[in-house]
C-alpha cells in the first residue's frame, strides 16, 4: 500500500524590518493614458492603472497579449506617462533560462547578494523546496528547476521595495508554488506579477488586470 508523504511545513517567512519599505506615496506607480508600441505596432493602448503600495497586482492574458512588454515598460522608467516614485527600488525575475556559473554553495551565493541574515535566507530557500543538502551544493550543479528557484529567491533577498515577477511558476513544482505564495504574501513591499496559472493568481493577487486585444481590463 502506498503511503502519502506528509507535507512538512517550513518555518514562516519573515522579512527583516527595513526603512526601504517606508514609501510615502500611497500609489508608488501609476500610468495615465499609456501606450506600448513596438516597431510601429501598438501592443497595448489606453493604459490607465494604479499600483497601490503593499499590494499584489496580477497581470493575466494569452501568449503575446503584452504581459512581458507591460512589465518592461514599467521597469524601464523611460516613458513620461509612467509615474514612478523616486523611492521605488525594483527587483525582478524575468522569463529566462537561468544558469549559475559559480562554485559557491547555494547559501554562500545568496549571502553574497543579500543583506539578510543566513537564517532569513535559509528560510526563504527552504520554503522554495531546497533541503539542507541543497544549501551546501555548488550553484553550478543545480538542476534547471532549482536554478529557477534560486533566481526567484535572489529576487526576494536583494534590496528592493517593489518586486516584478514574469511568469514565476512556469518551471516550479506544486510545493515550490505553494512556498512562493507564502513568500509573496510575507513580502512587505509591492509585487507586480504575470502568470498563466489562475489558481496561483487567485491565491496571491489583490488586484488582477487582464490584457485582451490590446487593452487592459481590471477583473479583480
Ligand atoms: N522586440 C520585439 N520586436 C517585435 N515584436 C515584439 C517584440 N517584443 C514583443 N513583441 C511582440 O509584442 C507582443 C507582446 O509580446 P509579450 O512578450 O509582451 O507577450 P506576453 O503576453 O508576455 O506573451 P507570453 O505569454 O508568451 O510570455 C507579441 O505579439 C510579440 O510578438
Ligand atoms: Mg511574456
Amino acid at each position: 500500500m502506498s503511503e502519502i508523504q506528509p507535507f512538512i511545513e517550513e518555518p514562516e517567512v519573515v522579512f527583516p524590518n527595513s526603512t526601504i519599505f517606508d514609501l510615502y506615496k500611497k500609489v508608488p506607480i501609476y500610468i495615465t493614458d499609456g501606450m506600448i508600441k513596438i516597431n510601429n505596432n501598438i501592443i497595448l493602448s489606453d493604459i490607465n492603472i494604479q499600483i497601490p503600495l503593499g499590494k499584489v497586482i496580477g497581470i493575466v492574458g494569452k501568449n503575446g497579449s503584452g504581459k512581458t512588454s507591460l512589465l518592461n515598460y514599467i521597469m524601464d522608467r523611460s516613458s513620461e506617462e509612467v509615474i514612478i516614485s523616486s523611492k521605488v527600488v525594483f527587483s525582478s525575475y524575468m522569463q529566462f533560462d537561468y544558469d549559475f556559473d559559480s562554485e559557491k554553495s547555494l547559501l554562500q551565493y545568496c549571502q553574497m547578494e543579500s543583506e539578510y541574515s543566513l537564517d532569513s535566507i535559509a528560510i526563504i530557500l527552504k520554503n522554495l523546496g531546497f533541503t539542507e543538502t541543497h544549501l551546501i551544493t555548488p550553484v553550478n550543479k543545480l538542476s534547471g528547476g532549482e536554478s529557477t528557484k534560486l533566481a526567484l529567491a535572489l529576487t526576494f533577498i536583494r534590496k528592493s521595495n517593489f518586486i516584478i515577477l514574469d511568469e514565476p511558476t512556469n518551471f516550479l513544482d506544486v510545493f515550490a508554488i505553494k512556498g512562493l505564495e507564502k513568500i509573496i504574501s510575507s513580502y512587505p513591499g509591492t509585487v507586480l506579477v504575470s502568470s498563466h496559472d489562475r489558481i496561483f493568481m487567485d491565491n496571491i493577487a489583490d488586484i488582477i488586470y487582464s490584457l485582451e486585444q490590446g487593452k487592459i481590463f481590471q477583473i479583480k
